[in-house]
């Protein structure tokens, strides 16, 4: 099925979770990177992915983009608004129609996503000919207006003549955020959108993507390994740690009572109120393993202070998709 007929054939319905992952599993000459990742996404709901360094949060991006660099093979299914067709495995040709249009994305760093050669309003209005969306040059160039404007670029007449190395990086970001939301995608997907930027730039953006999805109702996929930044745009959580979702909620009751023995290291290491008199956070004890090679059983089993062994076993989920907790002794909490 073409891209076109795939999103002619499931019109926007709000009762259909936008992205739907399951088991999703990633893995390079027989090193697993990621393994059995579910979650999803109700239409107009922000789900943050947070992890320290390392996780696999931008392999998970990636996976579910369809964009995973050679050599790393994906398994499980990916499902944009209750499409039978597996995003895994569909041509590329068909994954491309969908990227941009039900599918768009934002890094950290603009610039490897922008053509430096071309002026920032020809790459947005490029965005919407490619795809169909606006087929008149001419409306396609005011229609680029338009978005920059509504990304609160000021005189968006002046910055579309630009191009991408002649513009800050809090502004290129907001040419990338309304790239992405030129079509109004199904889901938009914002990888540390917003680490590079100083701390007003990054209020402002954060209020733009919220912005952004509640206006097209696009499901957001929001990946920070920073808590507090996550929990400002989120109302759901999803905690990952070598590779796996450890512990998923709400993210007011995951602050409030986390399960996971890795998610209380998280709040602890982002609890200003616990820095100590010479300034420092506390941290998690140990590191995540430079090689990528995390323990067999449970991921987290070297680095925590509960672990016994029960724990050379993976403890395998407990609860639902979207709250729940993996863990042999969790906190007491939601599920009691
Ligand atoms: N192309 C690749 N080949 C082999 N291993 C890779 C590749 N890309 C990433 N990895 C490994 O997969 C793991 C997860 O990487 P990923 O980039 O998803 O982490 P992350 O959570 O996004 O971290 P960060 O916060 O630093 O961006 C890491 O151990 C990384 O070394
Ligand atoms: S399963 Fe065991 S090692 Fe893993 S987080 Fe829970 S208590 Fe710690
Ligand atoms: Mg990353």
């Amino acid at each position: 099925m073409s891209a076109d007929a795939l999103a002619a054939a499931h019109p926007k319905d709000p009762t259909v979770s936008v992205l739907e992952v399951r088991d999703l599993t990633v893995v390079t000459g027989g090193h697993t990177l990621l393994e059995d990742v579910t979650f999803s996404l109700g239409p107009g709901e922000r789900v943050g992915l947070i992890g320290e360094s390392g996780s696999g949060k931008s392999l998970t991006a990636l996976a579910v983009m369809g964009l995973l660099p050679e050599g790393l093979t994906a398994t499980g299914t990916v499902q944009l608004r209750g499409v039978e067709t597996d995003l895994l495995r569909i041509g590329e040709r068909e994954r491309s129609g969908l990227r941009g249009r039900r599918l768009g994305m934002v890094f950290q760093e603009p610039m490897t996503a922008l053509n430096p050669l071309m002026r920032v309003g020809n790459q947005v209005a490029e965005v919407l000919r490619i795809h169909g969306t606006v087929d008149d040059r001419e409306d396609a160039t005011q229609r680029a207006q338009r978005l920059l404007a509504d990304v609160e670029l000021p005189d968006p007449g002046r910055i579309a003549r630009r191009y991408p190395h002649q513009l800050s990086g809090g502004q290129r970001q907001r040419v990338m955020l309304a790239m992405a939301l030129a079509n109004g995608p199904d889901v938009l997907i914002c990888d540390e959108p917003t680490t590079a930027l100083d701390v007003t730039v990054q209020a402002q953006m954060l209020q733009l993507i919220a912005a952004g999805v509640a206006d097209r109702t696009s499901g957001l996929l929001f990946i920070s390994h920073d808590l507090p930044v996550v929990a400002t745009v989120c109302e759901r959580l999803l905690v990952m740690y070598g590779g796996r979702i450890v512990e998923a909620g709400p993210t007011e009751e995951l602050l409030t009572r986390p399960r996971h023995p890795y998610t209380e290291g998280l709040l602890a290491a982002s609890d200003l109120e616990a820095v100590d008199d010479q300034g420092r956070l506390p941290t998690i004890p140990g590191a995540v393993p430079p090689d990528g090679r995390f323990p067999s059983g449970c991921v987290f089993r070297n680095r925590c202070p509960r672990g016994d062994e029960a724990c050379t076993v993976w403890p395998g989920w407990s609860g639902s998709d979207g709250d729940g907790v993996a863990c042999w002794y969790p906190s007491e909490g939601r599920h009691g």
